[in-house]
């Protein structure tokens, strides 16, 4: 296993892209895996290896993950708009749940750990300590009530052991892909 190389998916989306950055400044090579379907390459370094695939196909994610002999997997690729997800339920729950299962499972094939994180502060409503502990019983703001909210809640409470999940930030955000900035529940 090469120390040095880790995988990012998503890596040329809006977080993925500035961990990716982050990453190569500490001195490590990341693997970035990216469907492009909302992602720009324009965002990343041409001499990164950048592999063009849909976490969605098992079969290719693996063969990737396997090459790559990962020290870690970043896990940021997702389906992250809340009207698509209300459009296209189905394929939000296929990228964000079955894709999200796909890492996961080369994951336990090569014993590399996952780091991922879904959701902002959204999923345990306004009344849960900051940091949020993941121990915080959710409870989902409203607009949580939309597939995207579910898939979230899916992934993020599906996971398995492996799975180091980044401690949350002090404070709660909506996606930057909501179009009206969320309200905050009185
Ligand atoms: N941006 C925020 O404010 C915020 C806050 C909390 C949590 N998050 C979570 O962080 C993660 C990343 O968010 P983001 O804002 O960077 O989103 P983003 O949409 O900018 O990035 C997601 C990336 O995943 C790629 N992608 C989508 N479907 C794919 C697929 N099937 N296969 C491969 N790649 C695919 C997209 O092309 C894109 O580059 C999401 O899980 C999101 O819910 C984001």
């Amino acid at each position: 296993m090469s120390e040095s190389s880790v995988v990012v998916t998503g890596g040329a989306g809006f977080i993925g892209s500035h961990l990716v950055e982050s990453l190569v400044d500490e001195g490590l090579s990341p693997v970035v895996i990216d469907d492009l379907s909302s992602g720009d390459p324009a965002r990343l370094s041409s001499e990164l290896r950048f592999e063009q695939l849909d976490i969605t196909d098992a079969q290719a994610l693996d063969r990737v993950i396997g090459s790559a002999k990962p020290s870690a997997i970043f896990h940021l690729a997702a389906q992250s708009s809340v009207t698509v997800s209300v459009q296209d339920p189905g394929r939000d729950c296929q990228v964000n749940v079955r894709g999200t299962l796909n890492v996961l499972e080369s994951s336990r094939r090569l014993g590399t750990p996952v780091v991922f994180a879904s959701t902002g502060g959204a999923l345990y409503g306004n009344s849960a300590p900051r940091p949020t502990p993941e121990s915080s019983i959710p409870a989902p703001w409203r607009r949580m009530a939309h597939p995207n909210g579910l898939q979230r809640r899916t992934s993020t409470r599906g996971r398995n052991q492996r799975v180091s999940p980044m401690p949350f930030a002090g404070s709660a955000t909506s996606s930057v892909h909501d179009k009206a900035p969320m309200a905050r529940p009185a």
